[in-house]
């Protein structure tokens, strides 16, 4: 098995039983504020663009490009379909001319050609676009996990599928937190310092629970070469910064001991075969550094070559040209109306203020309209630009636009509340329709496990990990290390999210005396 890595999560995978064009992604995303590091402009498409399968593990802009996909890619390749609970992602690519598709069903093993693929389809309405997924691979030489944006909660299939040549793993951040926040600076620090801790505690235990023989960082960070983003990239120096880098991540895995690792750049080909693991890159091995050690030049030198097409896609951005709040009135207040278990849980108001107008998404009275001054708890300040655009695409999901492009501010008063992004991701009525059946079925009877004298629900309150693996319980509080929310066990709290609790309680003593043997 041979697999050339195309930047960010693009992988083009060559096996003796055909390729798989995974994830390639080559144009500015949300905005034009994500753009592919390291540069992958020196690579020659055409190669990649005639794959016999295609999968895209999710529909963000930053895995899924329309205009690639649309452009270049042949259009008889077979898609290969993660099990997602809505037709968007399927629909989307039909839209993109693809009209071959291979469905899959979660954790099932396919077998197709001489090639065995597996999928693990993550489906909570937080979970990439409402779905978000990995892809396991085996040709009979080599066996792979493209884990992707994915967080795999569940892994005896996975590890029954193996076991793994290589594992792909996301490391770096891919949110609008804490940076869009206005807090105190020393706050935010804070915040960013254990937010970079948690994504890299998290990689860690993914690479340790896959446990191939080679893992290699990918799918992030983008960089941000607008000027007006351009300080959210890591140069190397600020340990709160979410955006770290493969050279960076590896360097704390080996400080962690954990030395399998391999860096990659657009262009490198890892050969698999009889367990031999040979990596090969493009340039000479002084240059593969340069975009991680020299980076501030690097960026500055590529922000040069791409402005002409961040001020172009700006120069684009409608200009009052929307009615603001008719628009969202009529399209807005009938999915409020629908959603119970959303407005239960924001139980409050979200306010987009633009520049000379802002709407009120009141979740209390189900309305959503001018707003009057009302008293907003979640409070987004957004260049009316941006929602103009938002309106125009009718974007049923604005994580995968407005929010993941960072330019917007916000305040909240309390703690994060997953409820308030999910609406914004659930913008039409089979996404709302979904999102509200998901939040129903939470109430399914649960498992429990012990830890720290305490008998605690299995899966975690937040998105379902296993806490038998990714739980640690220390002086009474409850981690987890998925994203890294903690439990108060002496009264269930959640000290990330005012709006979960955690079944947990103390486990009495039996009274039975010790065997004395
Ligand atoms: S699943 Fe997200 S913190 Fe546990």
């Amino acid at each position: 098995m041979r697999i050339t890595l195309l930047g960010h999560a693009g992988l083009y995978v060559e096996t003796d039983h055909g390729s798989i064009l995974c994830d390639p992604w080559f144009h500015p995303a949300f905005f034009a504020a994500w753009i592919p590091f390291p540069d992958p402009s020196a690579l020659d498409l055409d190669r990649y663009a005639s794959p016999d399968y295609l999968y895209v593990s999710h529909s963000h802009d930053d895995h899924l490009d329309r205009r690639f996909l649309a452009e270049r890619v042949r259009k008889d390749a077979v898609v290969i379909l993660p099990d997602f609970p809505t037709d968007d992602h399927r629909s989307t690519l039909a839209e993109l001319g693809f009209h071959e598709f291979l469905p899959t069903r979660n954790h099932e093993v396919v077998e197709v050609d001489g090639l065995r693929l597996l999928t693990n389809a993550l489906v909570a309405p937080t979970d990439g676009a409402i779905g978000d997924s990995g892809l396991a691979i085996a040709d009979g030489t080599a066996t792979i996990f493209d884990q992707n944006d994915s967080k795999p909660i569940d892994f005896d299939a996975l590890a029954e599928f193996g076991p793994y040549d290589a594992h792909f793993v996301q490391f770096s951040g891919a949110i609008w937190f804490p940076m869009v926040y206005r807090l105190p600076a020393d706050e935010k620090r804070a915040l960013g310092i254990r937010k970079r801790a948690n994504q890299l505690a998290r990689a860690g235990r993914m690479v340790k629970e896959i446990d191939a023989t080679t893992f290699f960082p990918f799918a992030g960070p983008p960089c941000f070469l607008d000027e007006a983003l351009f300080h959210l990239n890591d140069l190397g120096t600020d340990e709160a910064n979410i955006f770290l880098d493969q050279h960076v991540a590896l360097e704390h895995m080996r400080s962690q001991g954990v030395d399998n690792g391999a860096l990659t750049i657009p262009g490198t080909v890892v050969e698999l075969r009889a367990g031999d693991c040979t990596v090969t890159h493009p340039v000479p091995d002084a240059e593969v550094l340069r975009p991680f050690v020299d980076k501030e030049r690097y960026l500055r030198d590529y922000q040069a070559r791409v402005a002409p097409v961040i001020d172009a896609e700006k120069a684009a951005w409608p200009d009052h040209e929307v009615d603001v709040v008719r628009e969202l009135h009529d399209w807005w207040e009938p999915l409020v109306a629908i959603s119970d278990q959303i407005c239960a849980g924001v139980n409050g108001r979200a306010l987009l203020q633009m520049e000379d107008e802002a709407v009120v998404v009141d979740f209390l009275d189900r309305r959503v309209a001018r707003w009057e001054g009302e008293t907003c708890r979640y409070r987004f300040f957004v260049p009316r630009a941006l929602v103009e655009e938002c309106i125009r695409r009718r974007d049923v999901d604005w994580v995968n636009s407005l929010f993941l492009s960072c330019r917007f501010e916000a305040e909240r008063d309390g703690p994060y509340n997953e409820f308030v992004y999910n609406f914004f991701r659930s913008l039409s009525q089979e996404r709302a329709e979904y999102t509200e059946r998901f939040y129903a079925a939470t109430a399914a009877p649960m498992e429990t496990w012990e830890a720290g004298g305490y008998r605690i629900q299995r899966r975690c309150p937040h998105l379902k990990a296993d806490l038998t693996r990714f739980g640690t319980v220390d002086d009474g509080i409850l981690t987890c290390a998925m994203h890294g929310w903690r439990f108060d066990l002496a009264t269930g709290r959640c000290l990330t999210s005012d709006d979960r609790q955690i079944f947990c309680e103390p486990i009495e003593p039996t009274g039975e005396e010790p065997d004395a043997s």
